[in-house]
């Protein structure tokens, strides 16, 4: 049975300073993302966080829909203003290793991060990003960082999220979905003010989450697969995929488009 959000629970969790303090929950909207794209910059606060129980026109990465069951899910936007522009990959890796990290604490399977920006558990997609910037000039003026995580879902129908999977699939739990919020939410803090501090414990931490990090994989761009294999090595400061080629030469790639291809699709998308 869905479930109203409950505000308060919500709020008794919560231990940011900043991060959630302007909170709004909204029982319906066409898209967290899209209703904060329409407030100015001026007007959004730092840190707001804006959450739905029901997106109909939820949005994902390259156009696709995020559309999942109404009041099982968490579907929110945060809005950050950060002062440099270098490093938002990172920031929004940041943010979904949060996700991963408090996604663990509930489930004995381990939660990766598949790049650029998914949360992925038993080769299933179980959270993902959708990361909007507007730039004034050189700099940032808000970032919105779209978050979906699968939490009380029984079932996916083939046309809403692909190959999605839900924290109670997994587990056969159901979950307070306010606490989880809570925890990401606190959790999403701290590692922005490590990302702050350019501390290098940010793209470390999400390398060793990444699925194929340490690994032999190929790399594909619009689908195209590059000539060659490749040890992954993860992330670099700046979020750059960092792999070295067979001749043991570093690459970075910042590509959006790039794909990791890792264990036996490698192999079959060579034949
Ligand atoms: C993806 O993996 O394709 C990204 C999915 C992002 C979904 C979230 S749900 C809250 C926010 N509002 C949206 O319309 N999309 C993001």
């Amino acid at each position: 049975m869905s479930q109203i959000f409950d505000k308060d629970l919500f709020q008794n969790q919560l231990s940011t300073r900043w991060v959630g303090r302007d909170f709004e929950y909204l029982t319906k909207v066409d898209s967290t993302n899209s209703y904060l794209k329409k407030f100015p910059a001026k007007q959004l606060k730092h840190g707001r966080v804006v959450i739905a129980d029901n997106q109909e026109k939820g949005r994902g990465q390259h156009q696709k829909d995020w559309l999942t069951e109404p009041g099982e899910n968490l579907t929110f936007t945060l809005a950050l203003k950060p002062n440099r522009a270098e490093g938002l990959t990172l920031l929004t890796l940041s943010c979904a290793l949060a996700v991963a990290k408090v996604l663990q604490h509930y489930c004995k399977k381990t939660v990766l991060l598949k790049w650029p920006n998914d949360i992925y558990v038993d080769q299933k997609k179980i959270g993902g990003i959708l990361t909007e910037c507007s730039f004034l000039g050189p700099k940032p003026e808000k970032v919105l960082i779209g978050i979906g995580v699968n939490i009380n879902q029984e079932e996916f129908n083939a046309s809403s999220v692909q190959e999605a999977v839900s924290l109670h699939q997994i587990t056969g739990e159901k979950f307070i979905r306010e606490e989880i919020l809570a925890n990401i939410l606190n959790r999403i803090e701290q590692l922005y003010q490590c990302w702050v501090n350019r501390d290098s414990v940010v793209h470390k931490e999400i390398s060793k989450s990444l699925i194929g990090f340490g690994d032999w994989i190929r790399l594909s761009v619009y689908d195209e697969i590059i000539e060659g294999r490749f040890k992954f090595l993860g992330v670099n400061e700046k979020g750059e995929l960092l792999v070295l080629n067979e001749k043991l030469e570093l690459n970075t790639y910042s590509h959006e488009q790039i794909r990791i291809i890792t264990g036996s699709e490698s192999i079959s998308k060579v034949r």
